[in-house]
């Protein structure tokens, strides 16, 4: 896949639980560069975390948050690895903001591995709550795998697979 016109950032998207902190961070840490997740940036600018923003005020003002969150990370003027909240690249304008400024690694995983590493679910991802997680989990990513496959430069498949195993490839497809 072509890579973009500026890649200044390495962007992170996929799934809850398809590893994108651990890897963000051992890619930055690899190329000595800052590292930022978009759920940090919007827990820091609202005050609270991303688990009472979703009981307070609802799904669509988290959105918001991070698209807010998304400019910020994409608008840092050194290189940056931004790993992206699962759900940032459901939204059009962030994947635009996004594969423009960044190059874009889709960190994919099966519905079984994203709920082998999740485990029974996860107080601080409200949208784990309520049904099981592995249905939860196999739901979101059928409604999500074309914006993330929209999102992406390249892909790097997870499953089975070491951290240093997934960041090498990442390094290869970002950087070679
Ligand atoms: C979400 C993923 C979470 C967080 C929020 C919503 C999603 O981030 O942004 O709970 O919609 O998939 P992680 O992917 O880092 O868990």
């Amino acid at each position: 896949m072509n890579g973009p016109p500026d890649p200044r950032h390495l962007v992170l998207v996929g799934m809850m639980g398809s590893g994108k902190s651990t890897v963000g961070a051992a890619c930055a840490a690899a190329r000595a560069i800052a590292a930022v997740d978009t759920d940090d940036l919007v827990v820091l600018e609202a005050g609270r975390t991303v688990a009472e923003i979703f009981t307070t005020d609802g799904e669509a003002a988290f959105r918001a948050l991070e698209r807010r969150a998304v400019r910020d990370a994409i608008a840092s003027p050194v290189p940056t690895v931004i790993s992206c909240g699962g759900g940032a690249v459901l939204d059009p304008e962030n994947r635009r903001v996004l594969r423009d400024h960044g190059f874009v690694v889709w960190l994919r995983a099966t519905p079984t591995t994203l709920e082998t590493r999740l485990g029974s679910g996860d107080p601080a991802r409200p949208l784990l709550s309520g049904a099981p997680v592995g249905v939860t989990l196999a739901r979101l990513l059928a409604r999500r795998e074309s914006a993330y496959e929209a999102a992406a430069h390249a892909v790097v498949d997870t499953d089975g697979r070491t951290v240093d195993d997934i960041v090498a490839e990442v390094l290869t497809v970002a950087y070679a």
